[in-house]
Parts: structure tokens; C-alpha cells; sequence
């Protein structure tokens, strides 16, 4: 078997995708259409043009504008459904999927709304594919702790529905610090909790996030390797890294994937896994990602299989879930 077959056979999970991110040019085209929204760009090609980013703000920028034309529940069914199909044909099995609220409540998107459309896609390919999936409430952080709070009120009612909390949006000047009494109350809640953390922040913003946040999970990391004993911490505590490679190198946090820390954090002893971040903005979902990263830095079949079984250890899914899928991906590496 090739690598490009076992990538595409092995069993994933996928836990680091924000669901907006998966607004494909063609389906923003068509959903601003039937709602009567004239997009800045004249067409899908434009808009595509307008892909190239030098760094995490220029991408939100353009990422916040093109949320804003999901309007109705069937907009967000729609958006989340497309990603399900395609990820379905890559084989992933499962999915942990992050949702901005503020991003549609902000515009006078009902939370109920953007939650119905998400859920219901959700539904329909556990029962359709048996894909399971959950989700998780990511706060922006370039917005205010008291905005925070508020979301975090608002979607209490419907705790049900989403298993964690994550911290997104523009990293530097907005330590984690800045939302600690936001995760204490998801904590207390029951929630798991997660943050975006070295990215472009430094190690000290990981460190926050790992003590004054009290993460189950961090999002990218990368920047952890300029501190040893940061390293040794998250390998003591078991705190997995949900790495993106293809948006490390749209977003210019590194400039070549040959350079990227994967191969280098395993070697360590870190728990790490890959992942597809905004698919729709850096140029491939969750396969296109494993075959980037094995190339670059050559992985073996094992080491790929390896990053297959961290994709499940790291997930939220049960110890017999996890162990289900890690002896099938063990049972394909004999
Ligand atoms: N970093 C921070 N916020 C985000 C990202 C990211 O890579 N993608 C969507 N929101
Ligand atoms: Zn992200």
C-alpha cells in the first residue's frame, strides 16, 4: 500500500476545524445569492485571488466577512453538511468542530439558529454514515470577557448540544488570561475546555493556558518548542497538540512544512495530531494535510498511523470508542 492509500484508508478524527472555515467560494456565491447579499468580490475566482495571507489577521479578516452571509438555520445546515460529505469520503470517522458564536450573534443571528442548522447536520450523517461528531463553543477572544460571558449565558440552556469551550481569533495582545473566569464557569460546568495557544503567542501564552485555564486540549502549539521545560510540562500532563499543518503555511508560521515541528515534537514524546483548521481558506481538508506533512518530512507508514492513533487518543470520544478505532488503525499496520 502506498502512503497515499493508507492516509486515505486509515481511520481519523479530525479536531481542530472551525465550521466556518469550510465555506467553500462556491456555496458562499450560492447562499449570498438566495439571501440578497452582494459579496465584495465579483466572483468565485476574485474571491480566491483574495486568499493569500501574510499572517492570522489578514485570513480573519476575510474569513469574518464571508460568515457573514449565512443568515437562516439551513445556511449553517447546509455549510456543515458539505464538510461532513466531504470529510466522509477521506475517511474520518469522527469530528470535534468548533463554531464561532459571537460571529453570527453579533449580526443579529439568533444562537438557537446557528445551533439547529449545525446539530441537525450533525444528526443526519451519525444516522446516514455513523460519522459521530461533537461541538465545541469557541470564544473570541478579540472581543470583551463581558461579551464572553454573555455567550457563555446564552448558550448554557443548550449545554446538551456541545461537549467543550475554545479560545479563536487574533492571538497577540490577547493573552488567555483575559477569559480565565469564562473557562473557570465552563469548568464548573462540566465542559471540557481548549484554547488556541502559540500559534504566533508566545510560550508564555501556552503556559496561561495550560495553568490559569486548566485545558483538556491546546490548539497548534507550535510555538511551545522554544521552551524545554513547556515541553516536558505538556508531555507530563498529557496535554495533546492539535497541530494544521497547510494553515501553518498560508498563515506564514512557517515558511517552508519542511521546517514545520511535527516530526520533531513526536520525537520528543509529544501527543500530537493533524488537522485541517479552515479547509476551505489553506487549501485541503484532512487528508490533503496528511499527505502535505508526510511528504515534507518524510513520515513512514508507521509514523503516519501513529498520527491516526494520536487523532483518537487525543479525542473526547470514550476509553472503548478510542480503543475500537486505535485497534483497527493497529490491526492495518501489522
Ligand atoms: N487561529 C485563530 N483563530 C482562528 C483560526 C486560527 O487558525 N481559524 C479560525 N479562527
Ligand atoms: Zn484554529
Amino acid at each position: 500500500m502506498t502512503k497515499k492509500e493508507f492516509i486515505h484508508r486509515v481511520p481519523k478524527a479530525e479536531l481542530h476545524l472551525h465550521i466556518e472555515g469550510t465555506f467553500e467560494p462556491e456555496l458562499m456565491f450560492a447562499i449570498a445569492h438566495r439571501n440578497n447579499i452582494q459579496l465584495e468580490y465579483a466572483s468565485v475566482d476574485e474571491l480566491k485571488q483574495a486568499y493569500q495571507f501574510a499572517n492570522l489577521q489578514e485570513f480573519l479578516d476575510i474569513y469574518y466577512a464571508g460568515a457573514g452571509v449565512l443568515l437562516y438555520e439551513q445556511d449553517f445546515y447546509d455549510l456543515t453538511r458539505a464538510y461532513f460529505d466531504r470529510i466522509h469520503a477521506q475517511g474520518v470517522v469522527h469530528a470535534e468542530i468548533f463554531f464561532d458564536p459571537q460571529t453570527h450573534t453579533d449580526r443579529g443571528v439568533a444562537f438557537e439558529t446557528v445551533l439547529k442548522g449545525i446539530t441537525r447536520a450533525m444528526d443526519d450523517v451519525r444516522e446516514q454514515y455513523g460519522l459521530s461528531s461533537g461541538l465545541i463553543l469557541s470564544i473570541l477572544r478579540h472581543l470583551s470577557e463581558e461579551s464572553a460571558l454573555r455567550t457563555l449565558d446564552e448558550a448554557l440552556p443548550f449545554k446538551q448540544y456541545f461537549i467543550g469551550v475554545g479560545l479563536d481569533s487574533s492571538e497577540l495582545g490577547h493573552p488567555p488570561v483575559k477569559f480565565k473566569r469564562v473557562f473557570e464557569r465552563a469548568r464548573a460546568e462540566g465542559l471540557k475546555t481548549l484554547a488556541h495557544a502559540g500559534e504566533e503567542g508566545p510560550p508564555a501564552y501556552v503556559w496561561e493556558a495550560i495553568d490559569l485555564l486548566g485545558v483538556d486540549r491546546l490548539d497548534h502549539g507550535n510555538r511551545s518548542m522554544e521552551d524545554d521545560r513547556l515541553v516536558a510540562e505538556l508531555i507530563r500532563r498529557k496535554i495533546a497538540l492539535t497541530l494544521c499543518p497547510l494553515s501553518n503555511l498560508k498563515l506564514q508560521v512557517v515558511s517552508d512544512l519542511r521546517q514545520h515541528p511535527l516530526k520533531r515534537m513526536m520525537e520528543r514524546g509529544m501527543l500530537v495530531t493533524v488537522n485541517s483548521d479552515d479547509p476551505a481558506y489553506f487549501g485541503g481538508y484532512l487528508n490533503e494535510n496528511y499527505e502535505a506533512i508526510a511528504e515534507a518530512l518524510e513520515l513512514s507508514i508507521d509514523e503516519i498511523g501513529q498520527l491516526a492513533v494520536n487523532s483518537f487518543e487525543a479525542s473526547f470520544l470514550s476509553a472503548a470508542e478510542k480503543a475500537s478505532w486505535t485497534g483497527k488503525i493497529e490491526a492495518m499496520l501489522q
